[in-house]
């Protein structure tokens, strides 16, 4: 094998170093990296696409950086002592050293690469959950997950016996941290709780709550897929055991994603999926893992959405996630009172700033969240309307779907403008 670990740099995945200067983001020259924004819908309407939550687009940095691996580069990784598949395996692994640096993992061992969240969960809940949790624990989840960080501890409690508990929100759409207290000194196995929700965009106090469940003795789990591409996550400031996240919903591929853990629980783990790359040695009757992280990457890994990963961290590290976040509060500042006036609306989750990401969900009286949307993108404005993989969470609401705009770092005010424009237009076409 001829890994290569540690950050190579330099190949591919330059992101605006030059934008890393300016005192403020800046909006133009971001969106003039997006090539799918310079396009027009709905009959030649400007393109406003106000649906990051469900995926975000591509910088040319990132898309140029996976181009460059399939015209110069490619070949597969980790097995070849031929130049092309060197280089290939240096960029794969300079990618992952990115991905730990940007989370401030203490190593990149401890950064496995999967497809999305989703899939960094389910490795837990098999490889750590199947051995690890009994009849009578108690695995303790939120209203607020998305059903990736839900389905997976509902599965494994039904098949282990253990108890599903589910922490519920106040009006305004926070956790009830009063009661994540007294669950967790009940007792928990595990916690495993969203960073920020993808439907309401409340951020969780994680690194409160963490301290709160590693007191009680609970191994913890946080879902950052909507949090790592919107704000700061350094996983050693949380303190929890893991941590996942979804590159599509921050500037990279789809296919390409993380699982973060600590090195010590990892090491103990069985494999989840077995195949090549991710043993020692086989002979007929036993085989021996390789080290970490590749004893969880079993068969070919999509190394190339991987190195789209790493550009797209580059890009989001020399934007600087501070303003990122930052500039998703100010559209969020401009937009939410003014929805708060209108009419026959619903806002869910926070009213307030604090503690929020872009994610703003609403309903509007009479009118189906389907209907919005509809015609919505009659206006060129993008949105999802649905459930947001947060089913419990729309029970708890008392309503089966919403309307969902969510920000990112290329959206501006005149697009707010034009959401809320779409807004008037849908009530004026249901009064
Ligand atoms: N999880 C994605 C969303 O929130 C698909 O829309």
């Amino acid at each position: 094998m001829s890994a290569v670990k540690g950050d190579v740099g330099g190949v591919v995945g330059r992101g605006p170093r030059e934008l890393a200067a300016d005192p403020s983001l800046d909006v133009g020259r971001i969106r003039a990296d997006f090539p799918v924004l310079r396009r027009t819908v709905a009959g030649g309407k400007r393109l406003v696409y106000l649906d990051n939550a469900a995926t975000s687009q591509k910088p040319h940095q990132v898309l140029d950086a996976m181009d460059t691996v399939y015209r110069e580069h490619n070949a597969n990784i980790h097995r070849g002592v031929y130049e092309m598949s060197e280089v290939t395996t240096a960029l794969f692994e300079g990618a992952r050293g990115r991905v730990a640096a940007f989370i401030n993992a203490p190593h990149s061992r401890e950064v496995i690469f999967c497809r999305n969240a989703t899939e960094g969960i389910n490795l837990v809940a098999y490889a750590w959950g199947r051995d690890n949790v009994k009849r009578g624990d108690r695995l303790i989840v939120s209203i607020l997950e998305h059903h990736s960080n839900f389905v997976p501890w509902q599965q494994l409690a039904a098949e282990a016996g253990a108890e599903l508990v589910v922490i519920d929100i106040d009006e305004g759409g926070r956790l009830r941290r009063d009661q994540f207290e007294a669950e967790v000194a009940k007792g928990a196995r595990l916690v495993a709780i969203t960073h920020t929700s993808n439907g309401l965009g409340t951020v969780n106090p994680v690194k409160e709550l963490t301290a709160i469940a590693k007191a009680a003795g609970a191994t913890v789990l946080i879902d950052a897929a909507q949090a790592v591409p919107h704000t700061v996550v350094d996983v050693q400031d949380i303190g929890c055991d893991f941590l996942v996240f979804s590159g599509h919903k921050m500037l990279a591929p789809p296919g390409s994603g993380a699982l973060w853990g600590r090195t010590e629980i990892l090491e103990r783990m069985r494999p989840f999926l077995y195949g090549g790359d991710m043993i020692s040695r086989v002979a007929v009757d036993t085989t021996t893992w390789n080290e970490l992280p590749w004893k969880f990457e079993a068969g070919t890994s999509a190394y190339v959405d991987a190195i789209g990963l790493g550009a797209a961290v580059d890009y989001l590290t020399a934007v600087g996630m501070e303003r990122v976040h930052a500039h998703e509060l100010e559209l969020v500042a401009y937009v939410l009172p003014r929805l708060l006036e209108i009419p026959g609306i619903v806002v869910y989750g926070p009213h307030t700033l604090e503690a929020r990401v872009g994610v703003i969900s609403f309903g509007l009286e009479g009118i189906h969240p389907h209907d919005v949307a509809t015609i919505f993108d009659r206006e060129g404005v993008c949105v999802r309307a649905g459930h947001h993989c947060n089913q419990p969470l729309m029970t708890r609401l008392g309503c089966v779907a919403t309307t969902r705009a969510s920000f990112y770092l290329y959206n501006t005010i005149e697009e707010c403008d034009v959401l809320l424009g779409a807004v008037a237009k849908a009530q004026r076409i249901f009064a």
